[in-house]
């Protein structure tokens, strides 16, 4: 199988990643449970994990590192903690529905959103939709730093800065950033919490998920036992017990861990500039290709994310033929309807290709073959 489907899932992972999963299976138990060998084990493997993610993102302290069971629980965590009586919200155009669901569903209870929208790769337009609509007054922002649909990165941190000057507290969807494209949240003033799935570009295994955060007065969405502080009815008021109920995926967040680990070693730079270099060389073949249509930032690819249409071949049919002959792609909306509303093809939907520190060029070469004969009929 040749995969190009890395912004659903990474499928190749470090070999350390399955290692490590299996170590803790094997050998670990509950962290924070008991001081028996066995719960220590997982305990430092977790804490590892802690130390690997705050030194991706600068993150403040090893405790603000929460785990999730993937972005779309950390997002509404960080979402309905920030909102929990109402006010409006403001979210750029390319949120997924992991942001706009949890927004649609706060609606009942007072929480209005305004959409800041401006077209794909528009940085200026970008910035000029946030400014414009926080002028208005906020409760809160949303932003994605890389459309999980079109691939282009959006200005987090100019519009950290607008939120600051407003007073407004951020939230950042890092679902298809995380692990490629850099972000410091000790540069950031306004960003409250960052979400991001574990199995994406963090490179670990599916059902983990990372909610850092700068803020542990947020209400909570989930209360339990945490192993601290045990004989009080009441959640911890410290991190990352706070947020951390129940007993964790030891296992995943260890192979989280050495995916971390393994991009902490190679550095975001060098993965962000493979993945470019891979999206631009399928965008540039794929162009050339008769009544393929590329939705791309002109000069340069941005990150690993690539969005098409063959002709009028629906986008689904389009996917299946490339599954027949080998290769992994997704088509429809990607759960982000709004993304394609903003970029203009909700009615269509797009093909989308997506890479990763392990793709290759023979990978996109065998997709420009595919897409050849796909759209010679
Ligand atoms: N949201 C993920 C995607 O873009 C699953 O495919």
């Amino acid at each position: 199988m040749i995969y190009l489907d890395y912004a659903a899932t990474s499928y190749k992972k470090p070999e350390a990643v399955y290692r490590a999963v299996e170590s803790v299976l094997r050998r670990g138990a509950s962290v924070g449970r008991g001081g028996y060998p066995a719960s220590r084990f997982s305990a430092e493997r977790v804490f590892a994990c802690r130390e690997e993610v705050r030194r991706l993102f600068s993150a403040p302290s090893e405790e603000s590192v929460v785990f999730t069971c993937n972005a779309t629980m950390a997002l509404n965590m960080a979402i309905k903690g920030l909102l929990p009586s109402g006010g409006r919200a403001v979210i750029s155009g390319f949120e997924h529905n992991a942001v706009v669901r949890p927004l649609k569903a706060l609606e009942r209870r007072g929480v209005s959103f305004a959409v800041a929208a401006a077209p794909p790769f528009d940085r200026d337009a970008q910035l000029e939709a946030f400014r414009h609509a926080l002028s208005s007054g906020a409760a809160l922002a949303v932003c994605t730093q890389v459309s999980n649909v079109y691939g282009c990165i959006l200005p987090v941190e100019e519009i950290d800065a607008l939120c600051a000057e407003k007073g407004v507290p951020l939230v950042i969807d890092a679902s298809q950033s995380a692990g490629s494209v850099a972000l410091d949240l000790s540069r950031l003033r306004a960003a409250r919490f960052l979400c991001a799935p574990g199995h994406k570009g963090l490179y670990g295994p599916q059902g983990t998920g990372v909610l850092i955060c700068r803020d542990a007065e947020a209400a909570t969405l989930i209360e339990g036992g945490t192993g601290s502080d045990s004989r009080s009815y009441e959640q911890p008021a410290f991190l990352p017990d706070r947020f951390e109920a129940g007993t964790l995926n030891a296992a995943g967040i260890a192979g989280l861990g050495e995916g971390v680990r393994f991009i902490n070693r190679l550095g975001t730079a060098r993965i962000l500039a493979h993945e470019r270099a891979l999206i631009g060389l399928a965008a540039r073949e794929l162009a050339r290709i008769p009544g393929v249509r590329t939705f791309y930032g002109g000069e340069d690819a941005q990150a690993g994310v690539l969005s098409f249409t063959v002709g009028d071949v629906p986008c689904e049919t389009a996917a299946e033929r490339l599954a027949a002959g080998g290769i992994a792609v997704r088509a429809g909306l990607h759960c982000a309807p709004l993304a394609h509303q903003t970029g203009g093809t909700l009615e269509t939907g797009t093909v989308r290709a997506s890479v990763s520190a392990f793709s290759t060029e023979s990978d996109v070469e065998a997709l420009v073959i595919a897409v050849r004969a796909l759209s010679r009929g």
